[in-house]
């Protein structure tokens, strides 16, 4: 701390000028990777309790000098807090990630405090994605681990350049010299390829304070700089305002009929009055009439600013677009690669639909291949059918709907995405795109002149999907067979796709894991849309336990075109009916995987149709399906005649 102080600003014309230099001072962001017992809250709070020392020290000075102190250092502090994070505040994203501020005469510093040890990749994760350098922290006893090498693969996948490798606890192994120089030589080796551009090695002492915020006297052979020194010194200038211009909207900003602006922060490049704009998306462009902030017109604004664009015409922009440079559009593309880290204990699989948001936008997305998992040891690329919590994979993703971004290389905002579960709304996942899959590009819809709705006119029917589910032996497809001889008896135009059919051709190459069997539910569920999309009133029969994959295949039909039926029978009965002798065998451990033994089932919560089977007989349930049908129908004719059509 001493070395601090002696370098203090010499107090001039008072308090004003003092705030007036804390704002112009330049703001560093930074995290601290590590666990507890690597002393990582001690660090935390070593460096707040001694730049605070630091702050009211100076501040006491100054008040002595002058008599004139309207605002305190607190204020300044407030307002910065609240300014950078409000941000991230709605993506809803900073989970358990607290920020805490400081300052030193040189610099202000937002120190990312993520804590938790269960979720601690997600945490970090979230704490990385804004910051411009990172603390790795070694307990000197240990040297470098498993999660100290994780930790420094997410903090370069996301972007961060700067590393200063803490060896911590010096003191308990004797201040040892060489024990210090095997740490940071075995860390060099292991980050060569990690795209670091500094890499600060330094003996400390979080707990003593040796070499923190003072020099410690115990370490002679240390000449590099203190913690705090490097901290204030470093160059981490990224040039996001040299970047081509991005604004994510946020939202559409219309208070009355007379004004119609459109909010956000800029994340990245400059913007003035009478530039060109252009509408990532559609590609409709306009010019900028105004910038409008808190404090008024603005005849410039830059990356970080949150300001409200006034445009010359009429252009539309929904909440999710970006308004970019004309000179460097960023890519639309609805498939492209990237890299992921997974948090969550549920682990990623293909085929299975999540939320994807980036800045603004957001989407139905799902990994369509998984290339490879990183090893984090020695950056082996391993196959994989699933990613774990904690893991790294690279792979490709299709979005429902296109997204503008660029690579991530190019651009930390726009490149990065994070993925929610669709049940749990739960973050589960960070992305870092790579680049669009050209197949995307070349991939057109063909449109085509027949289309569903005469298909089905002349079918005189209205499409519908049936989506029968239920454990093994519930019944499925029994009333499903019933159900369908009933259908065709009346005239109609029907197909059941029956999981033990369907896997015997289609889905020959599918088991019974997880990952097989959201794939599984996949194809049927592109396979019952092409089907509805013919004119047909399909059945689908398949366990398909997850609300997930069944939400996905609502989605994927027309509005009201999805019908869910949950054959819903005991376990036990289906297990004591086991009309293909496979309960006795899974009960006996014979097969693995087996729905309601090992392997869960999600009941639906709200199903369209809910046949409770005990006690009842296969022509009354499908009673019910024909009552339901025939209701639908008269309404949607009633619907159609209204409408005037
Ligand atoms: S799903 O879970 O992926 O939807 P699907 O309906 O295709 O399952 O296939 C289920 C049928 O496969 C069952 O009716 C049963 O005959 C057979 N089967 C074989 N092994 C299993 C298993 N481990 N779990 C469930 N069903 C199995």
């Amino acid at each position: 701390m001493r070395h601090i102080m002696a370098k203090s600003l010499a107090p001039t014309d008072g308090v004003r000028d003092y705030l007036a230099a804390q704002e112009k001072k330049s703001l560093l962001r930074f995290l601290t990777c590590g666990s507890v017992d690597d002393g990582k809250s001690t660090l935390i709070g070593r460096l707040l309790s001694d730049t605070k020392q630091i702050f009211e020290d100076q501040l006491a000075a100054l008040e002595r000098d002058s008599r004139k102190h309207g605002t305190t250092g607190d204020d300044i502090d407030f307002a910065l807090l609240v300014d950078g994070l409000e941000a991230e505040r709605e993506q809803g994203i900073t989970i358990d990630v607290a920020y805490r501020f400081f300052a030193t005469p040189k610099r202000k510093f937002i120190v990312a405090d993520t804590p938790g040890h269960e979720q601690y990749t997600r945490n970090m994760a979230t704490g990385a994605s804004t910051a411009d350098l990172a603390i790795v922290l070694i307990d000197a006893r240990q040297g470098v681990l498993p999660q100290t090498r994780r930790h420094s693969i997410i903090a370069s996948l996301l972007g961060i350049r700067h590393i200063v490798l803490a060896v911590n606890k010096i003191d308990l192994v004797g201040f040892d010299q060489a024990i210090f120089e095997r740490i940071t030589e075995a860390y060099g080796q292991f980050s060569r390829d990690l795209g670091f551009q500094t890499i600060v090695p330094i003996p400390m002492s979080a707990r003593y304070g040796d070499n923190v915020t003072g020099r410690s006297d115990s370490m002679e052979w240390y000449s590099g700089p203190t913690l705090i020194e490097h901290l204030e010194t470093v160059s981490v200038e990224e040039a996001v305002v040299e970047l081509p211009f991005r604004f994510p909207v946020q939202y559409v900003n219309r208070p009355n009929l007379d004004f119609r602006g459109f909010a956000g922060t800029i994340a990245s490049g400059s913007v003035a009055p009478g530039d060109e704009v252009v509408v990532a998306k559609s590609g409709k462009s306009s010019r900028v009439k105004r910038i409008v902030s808190y404090g008024g017109d603005l005849a410039q604004a830059a990356a970080g600013q949150a300001v409200t664009l006034v445009l010359d015409d009429e252009v539309e922009i929904s909440r999710g677009n970006m308004l970019v440079s004309p000179a460097a559009r960023p890519q639309v593309a609805d498939q492209f690669a990237a890299n992921i880290v997974w948090f969550d204990e549920h682990a990623l699989l293909p085929g299975r639909s999540y939320i994807l948001r980036t800045e603004t936008d957001q989407s139905s997305a799902t990994v369509t291949d998984l290339k490879y998992r990183i090893n984090v040891n020695d950056f082996a690329h391993e196959a994989a059918k699933s990613l774990e919590m904690n893991e790294v994979g690279i792979c490709n993703i299709s979005t429902r709907t296109p997204i503008a971004f660029d690579p991530f290389a190019e651009n930390r905002t726009t490149g990065a995405f994070i993925l929610i579960d669709r049940i749990s709304n739960a973050t589960v996942g960070a992305g870092m795109i790579l680049h669009s899959l050209r197949r995307a590009e070349n991939i057109h819809w063909q449109s085509l002149d027949v289309g569903k709705r005469v298909r089905a006119d002349m079918k005189n029917q209205r499409p519908a999907v049936f989506w029968f589910t239920g454990l093994s032996g519930s019944g499925k497809s029994t009333i499903a067979n019933l159900f369908e001889k009933k259908l065709f008896a009346t005239g109609r135009h029907t197909y059941i796709l029956d999981g033990d059919n369907v896997r015997h051709g289609l889905n020959r190459d599918l088991g019974f894991t997880d990952a097989d069997r959201v794939e599984n539910i996949r194809r049927v569920a592109e396979v019952a849309r092409l089907m509805a999309d013919a004119g047909l009133i399909v059945i689908v029969s398949f366990i398909s336990p997850f609300s997930a994959e069944r939400r996905m295949a609502r989605e994927l039909m027309a509005d009201g075109e999805f019908i869910e039926v949950f054959v819903d029978t005991p376990f036990e009965e289906c297990a004591r009916r086991d009309p293909k002798g496979l309960y006795a065998r899974a009960l006996n451990g014979e097969i693995k995987n087996f729905t309601g033994v090992d392997s869960p089932y999600e009941a639906p919560e709200k199903p369209e149709i809910h046949l409770k089977t005990l006690g009842k007989s296969a022509e009354q349930m499908v009673d019910a399906l024909e009552h339901w049908l025939n209701e639908r129908d008269i309404a949607e004719d009633q619907y159609d005649n209204g409408g005037g059509i």
